[in-house]
């Protein structure tokens, strides 16, 4: 395999292949049916006509949700570039996840089947659920959790987790989840920037069969939390953990005495309401705190469950992501239960106990829409074909792709090996900021190995130029979009400033921060990054964060990193460090360093390749300019250095 760099260009020349539907599957795809109403059977027609008539798309999906009340105007424009979506409407997005079910069909109906990292299994049905939420929410009543309060959440991918989301949610309380991967003073800036009254974890976990500290770390980012009242504790191993008097409660303590049919009423929330916040990496500094409302972001999220995913009553659905993530929060979480579909719900790793774990949970569980990562794909093919051919995978119907770009060979893999030479893939491109899909395809579409294709129906994406000039086809560019969607982002938390650089880098259109191309056939091809995230196994790391913990050892100086294109994690961090003064350059010092960033930001930021240097390239103001390093360091041309120092 070649680098995801050179893929990206390789396949604007090479990747010719093109997968067309078959026609039973366009016939009953439910995007058909909606482009049937309004006339159209050609999808690029009918993108024509959503983008015209954006709010009668985004009316017809709301008004498949249960509101309180409904809303006035579907859109304002309150002061460019704030705006709000079906104002004035009454919602919870909990309500239309398991209220709206009760007294249906769907109450019966299995909401997750739950796969342990150690096999154990549970079954949850919707009625489970909704009495596990409501036992929880009034648990949380009791703490004195409202309206408006924010929650901290550290947990594992057990039930409990998406129990913990709903019951905050339901309260009209907002939730920052925290990958519950992340070291204590990831989580301490988190919650401390979101001021959380709670912080919701567990004793432990295993992940992968290893042993996870939760409490340890989540007691020594409590410490540090200002605002902090409670930490509520679900007991998941049964290990000896200490609690601190006053301020730490177990789970089942917590709900005791709170009986099983307890009944606590959805909080009426207005439409523009924060659901959550969940923080994300910037290329230039602390994480920013995206923050989502109920109402657009559902409307959102169930119109692309809808399309994109085809969803179906009798479907078995499986996000492999972790609830610490946008996808998890859109499409483990809210998206499956507004459509009342049935999930998987998975604690482990994809190669634990044996890189066939993916393959025999789906064939266990009958699962028909499988999304995963690309990095998860290359990981496991790896392992060669025969892990696959071990599971009866015939209950696929649908595959998707989320989190970075798709490189055609492993997409022709997935096809192949995973979906049986025909299956379609969903590259869905979007992000946290983007609450649902942007660019992905539909079953309905073509589709080329490593093109996203194109908008979700009334998205107006482009590429342009620096000055915000279409640049047409063939070429490449920024990727922007021109006017908002129910689910975007409403503000970086307390740093409207920064919210508003998304609007006003490039004038009057929301800049993506991501590179891409369009084809002769408009389909989209995306780049990559342009600034300097890097992605390592699909997550998104700040250089800044790296760079700090580095700085933060008494021997460093100063530290810069880059990301490197990486064949099986997408990119792997290198680090440059000048030591200070009196420390000596040795393998020991690198080894203490790569712990130190380990125990610091976490695993998945510790640098495969870490090299000593003299000095840094800056610019006159004192930046490092990571661009200038990571050019040299691939050898590629260098570009402007007008603003570098030395
Ligand atoms: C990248 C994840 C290519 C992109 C939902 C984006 C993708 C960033 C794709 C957002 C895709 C996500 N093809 N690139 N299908 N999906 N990306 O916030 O660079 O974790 O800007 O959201 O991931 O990452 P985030």
């Amino acid at each position: 395999m070649s680098d995801l760099k050179s893929e990206a260009t390789d396949h604007v020349l090479n990747e010719l292949r093109v997968f067309t539907p078959s026609q039973e599957v366009v016939d009953n795809a439910n995007i058909t049916a909606y482009m049937h109403s309004k006339g159209y059977t050609d999808f690029h027609e009918f993108h024509k006509w959503s983008v015209e008539n954006r709010f009668e798309f985004w009316d017809d999906m709301a008004n498949e949700l249960h509101w309180f009340k409904k809303w006035e105007n579907t859109f304002e424009w309150t002061q460019k570039p704030f705006f709000r979506w079906f104002t004035e409407g009454k919602f919870n997005i909990v309500y239309n996840c398991l209220d709206r079910h009760m007294g249906t069909p769907v109450e019966n109906k299995v909401a997750y089947y739950w796969e342990g990292d150690n096999g154990d299994t549970r079954t949850i049905t919707y009625k489970d659920l909704y009495q596990q939420v409501n036992r929880f929410a009034a648990g949380l009543q009791k703490l004195g959790v409202k309206k408006g309060d924010r929650v901290g959440i550290y947990l594992p991918a057990v039930p409990e987790q998406a129990v913990a989301l709903l019951a905050v949610a339901r309260l009209g309380a907002v939730h920052s989840v925290v990958f519950a991967g992340f070291a204590a003073h990831a989580l301490r800036d988190r919650c401390v920037d979101a001021e959380a009254k709670i912080i919701i974890t567990a004793d432990g976990n295993y992940r992968g069969g290893k042993l996870v500290d939760l409490k340890k770390t989540a007691d020594e980012a409590a410490a540090e939390v200002p605002t902090l009242e409670h930490v509520v504790v679900y007991q998941r191993l049964g290990t000896e953990v200490p609690m601190k008097e006053g301020r730490d409660i177990w789970w089942h303590d917590l709900v005791a005495d709170i009986p099983e049919d307890v009944v606590v009423p959805c909080e009426e929330m207005d439409s523009e309401d924060m659901l959550y916040i969940l923080y994300t990496s910037g290329s230039t500094g602390k994480p920013k705190g995206v923050v989502h409302v109920h109402g657009g972001y559902a409307v959102g999220v169930y119109a692309t469950m809808k399309f994109t995913f085809d969803i179906k009553p009798e479907d078995v659905f499986w996000c492999t992501a972790d609830a610490g993530w946008v996808t998890g929060h859109s499409y483990l979480l809210y998206g499956p239960l507004m459509t009342g579909a049935t999930s998987v719900y998975f604690e482990g790793i994809p190669t634990y106990p044996n890189p066939d774990r993916f393959w025999e949970v789906c064939a266990k569980y009958k699962v028909s829409i499988f999304y995963t990562a690309p990095t998860a794909i290359r990981s496991l093919m790896r392992f060669g074909e025969e892990w696959p051919q071990k599971h009866d995978l015939s209950s696929l119907r649908l595959l998707g792709s989320v989190g970075e770009p798709i490189n055609p060979e492993a997409w022709m893999w997935y096809r192949d090996v995973i979906g049986r030479h025909e299956l379609p893939i969903m590259d869905t491109w979007w992000q946290t900021e983007t609450g649902a899909h942007m660019i992905t395809p539909n079953v309905t579409l073509p589709l080329k190995p490593g093109s996203a294709t194109w908008p979700f129906p009334t998205i107006e994406a482009d590429v342009v130029d620096k000055d915000g000039s279409s640049v047409g086809h063939e070429k490449g560019g920024f990727l922007v979009i021109r006017h908002p969607w129910p689910s975007q982002m409403r503000t970086i938390f307390r740093d409207a400033a920064r919210y508003e650089t998304y609007w006003n880098t490039i004038a009057d259109v929301y800049f993506a921060g991501d590179a891409v191309h369009r084809d002769n056939d408009g389909y989209f091809w995306i780049q990559g990054r342009v600034d300097d995230v890097i992605k390592v196994s699909g997550h998104r790391l700040g250089s800044m964060e790296i760079e700090s913990s580095l700085v933060s050892h008494p021997a460093v100086a100063e530290a810069a990193a880059i990301g490197k294109p990486d064949p099986m994690k997408g990119e792997h961090v290198k680090v440059f460090v000048i030591l200070k003064n009196g420390y000596e350059a040795s393998p020991e010092m690198e080894k203490e360093l790569k712990l130190h960033v380990r125990s610091n930001v976490g695993p998945v930021a510790v640098p495969d390749e870490l090299e000593f240097v003299p000095s840094l390239p800056k610019t006159r103001s004192g930046k490092i300019m990571r661009r200038v390093i990571r050019a040299k360091e691939l050898g590629e041309p260098i570009g402007d250095t007008s603003t570098l120092d030395n």
